[in-house]
């Protein structure tokens, strides 16, 4: 059941109930800044081991832990170093997730059986206000099920996940739009982004008075799995975020769209278009086309939105159109090229 949140009044109703529900260890869809969170008791362990079942994923991809602020989040870390504090200060609440050792109360369910615990305080005020009433952290994975695409709005949660969530709070579409930054601070000395975020790599060496460049596992992580057969960071496999729909890159101009269609054997009507701007497509008549701004947030808060409607028109292929290769546009590509790998 969807559940708005958009009112005073309505929001206090939604969070009243969502504290109920997950006290008593269910399931409940929340909107955060970055994508919708399928969240649970982070202490329950029966609770987090069904969002395994819903999403249908792996028991060993680890699920963040999020809290209210650096409080919370030192009673879930056997050590809160300064370097995390320094982050905490200058990202929290927002889309950075700090993954640190483990205190004894998370629980291995939760870690995907390895030592570390990935934490993150997010910004979205009904889920701030739904962490604050239970009083517990709430694990919470994307809302999708596994590999799929993540919800940027409270239909996607429906659509995915419907029958597996006993509600979903809506919050309105996601200002974010693309999934937290992950970084290791496990050695706080030398921190890795494990997954590349809105929050870049460049503005944490920034904050932590780093001279050279933080580590990032980016595509070398591919295959990331430790000697311990934890996944280091199992949401970089190379596939992952995709759409059902067959989806390429096409890196050219919308005038040169026609001949890459054909290329590839495509009927435009049988063709979805993701495209960049405001420049129109030839006279092609599509079967659907969607621009988006040029410029990396406003991209970013859209483009799981036009995935979600050009997968549900069930078309032969998503053709989504390269932005520029440039450093801010990094988690906007690295989101590409996991969509459209096969
Ligand atoms: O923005 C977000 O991070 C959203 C919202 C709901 O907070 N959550 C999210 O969760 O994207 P999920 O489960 O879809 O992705 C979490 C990523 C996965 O790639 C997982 O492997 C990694 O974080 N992760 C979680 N705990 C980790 C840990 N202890 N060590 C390394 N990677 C970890
Ligand atoms: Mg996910």
């Amino acid at each position: 059941m969807i559940v708005p949140a958009f009112s005073e009044e309505e929001r206090k109703y939604a969070v009243e109930q969502a504290a109920d529900l997950l006290r008593r260890g269910m399931l409940v869809a929340l909107p955060t800044e970055t994508v919708y969170g399928l969240a649970a008791n982070a202490f329950n362990v029966e609770a987090v081991r069904s969002i395994y079942l819903a999403k249908g994923r792996p028991s060993n991809n680890p699920i963040i832990v999020h809290v209210t602020g650096s409080p919370m989040a030192r009673r879930c870390v056997e050590e809160w170093p300064p370097e995390a504090e320094l982050l905490a200060q200058s990202f929290w609440p927002g889309p950075l997730s700090i993954v640190l050792h483990r205190a004894a109360c998370i629980p291995n369910v939760v870690t995907g059986g390895g030592e570390t615990v990935a934490i993150r305080c997010p910004a979205h005020p009904v889920f701030q206000a739904v962490v604050r009433a239970c009083g517990f952290p709430l694990a919470a994975p994307s809302a999708n099920r596994s590999n799929h695409i993540s919800p940027t709005k409270a239909e996607h949660v429906q659509e995915s996940l419907g029958n597996h969530v006993a509600l979903i709070v809506d919050g309105r579409a996601c200002s974010v739009g693309i999934e937290s930054t992950v970084v290791d601070m496990s050695n706080p000395k030398a921190p890795r982004v494990l997954r590349p975020g809105m929050i870049s790599e460049e503005s944490i060496r920034r904050v932590l008075g780093l001279q050279g460049a933080v580590a990032t596992e980016g595509d070398k992580a591919k295959v990331a799995l430790e000697q311990s057969g934890v996944l280091k960071s199992p949401g970089q496999l190379p596939r992952h975020y995709s759409p059902q729909t067959v989806s390429s890159l096409f890196r050219g101009s919308v005038d040169e769209l026609e001949n890459f269609l054909s290329q590839k054997g495509c009927k435009p009507e049988r063709c979805a278009l993701i495209r960049i701007g405001k420049e129109l497509p030839p006279h092609l008549s599509l079967g659907m086309d969607i621009g988006l701004p040029n410029n990396p947030a406003g991209y970013a808060e859209q483009i799981y939105a036009a995935l979600y409607r050009c997968d549900a028109q069930r078309l032969d292929v998503i053709v989504i159109q390269a932005p520029p290769e440039t450093i801010e546009w990094r988690a906007v590509w690295d989101r590409l090229k996991r969509a459209t790998k096969r």
